[in-house]
């Protein structure tokens, strides 16, 4: 091996198990009362990431802010952030994140992180998050309804679709708070391909929570005899998830697209040519009946 290679392997075993190298445990959602007391634990099994650090996402896909970071028997703030929590420590792999008193502007997801020095040099692992919601008062949890809907006629007559597919939609809706997750199955297995699900759940006049995902299988799949579509919504209610659900069963011959435009016109033309069979048989028939009736009417005149 060339030095370069021998460079290489080592770096890539290196890198894969850095990446492997920390488990974390962080529950993946909260849900508290206003002016509570929060905590939000974390733990993680490398005893030598001696920094623990904790982030502030305050909507999905924006940037992480730095609420602090802690040694073992010391905390570090940024700025605004020190009133409002506090960073605790049971060990080193062990802490939590307190806020005092949450209010509204605490609901985000917080990330729990470590390293081995502050410095910049070493990188930070980090764990899954933590979804905090702050309840409003006033505004009950509530689990979702869900609807699945069968795929729109227009869609089946898109001729432009190489490969005719269908789309079911699913709707969860009328829940509070968003702390939801839809997913699909197809006769009771798992369907992860032609998924598409809102990357947020969005906020409605009535002040609860609307989710859709949409689900795209080959037209023929929906089609089939029994094939069953399931939508799968879990609902996290501050103690438990909650699962609600909606299916669809394909009906041949019944569900809209059950006979093709090809099947119809072939039918019809098997019918045109059995009709047309007929009508000659009969003319035979009946050029039989005339003949042996002109034979037995001349026979009968030459008798007479
Ligand atoms: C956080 O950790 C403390 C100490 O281990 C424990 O008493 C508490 O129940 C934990 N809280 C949650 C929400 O897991
Ligand atoms: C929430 O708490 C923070 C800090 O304690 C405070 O600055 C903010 O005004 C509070 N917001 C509401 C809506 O009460
Ligand atoms: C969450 O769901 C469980 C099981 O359905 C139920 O016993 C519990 O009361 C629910 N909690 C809330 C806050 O709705």
């Amino acid at each position: 091996m060339s030095p370069r290679v021998q460079t290489f392997v080592f770096l890539f075993i290196w890198f894969s198990c850095q990446v492997s190298a920390v488990t974390f445990h962080q529950l993946p959602s909260r849900i508290v009362t206003e002016s509570s007391e929060v905590h939000i634990n974390c733990s993680h099994d490398d005893s030598s990431l001696i920094i623990m650090l904790w982030y502030q996402q305050k909507q999905d896909n924006t940037a992480l802010t730095l609420i602090g970071f802690g040694y073992e028997m010391s905390e570090n703030y940024e700025g605004q952030f020190e009133e409002q929590f506090k960073l605790t420590r049971r060990s080193a792999t062990e802490g939590a994140l307190m806020i005092k008193k949450a209010n509204q502007s605490h609901s985000a997801v917080y990330f729990c992180a470590a390293s081995m020095t502050n410095s910049g040099a070493n990188e930070a692992y980090f764990g899954g998050g933590t979804k905090l919601t702050v309840l409003e008062t006033g505004q009950p949890v509530t689990p979702p309804t869900v609807k699945i809907f069968p795929p729109s006629a227009k869609e089946c007559r898109n001729k432009k679709d190489d490969i005719r597919k269908k789309t079911l939609v699913c709707v969860a809706s009328g829940f509070y708070p968003d702390h939801v997750s839809v997913s699909w199955e197809k006769n009771g297995n798992g369907v992860k391909d032609g998924v598409a699900t809102d990357s947020a759940a969005k906020r409605t006049p009535d002040k609860t929570y609307r989710i859709t995902s949409r689900l795209r299988v080959p037209a023929d799949d929906y089609n089939k005899l029994g094939n069953t579509f399931k939508c799968i919504v879990s609902f996290y209610n501050g103690t438990e998830n909650v699962l609600r659900h909606a299916s669809i069963k394909s009906i041949q011959g019944k569900s809209e697209g059950g006979m093709t435009k090809e099947k119809y016109l072939k039918h019809l033309q098997n019918a045109k040519l059995s009709y047309g069979v007929l009508i000659v048989k009969s003319c035979i028939y009946g050029a039989f009946i005339g003949f042996l009736v002109w034979k037995l009417q001349s026979s009968a005149r030459k008798y007479s």
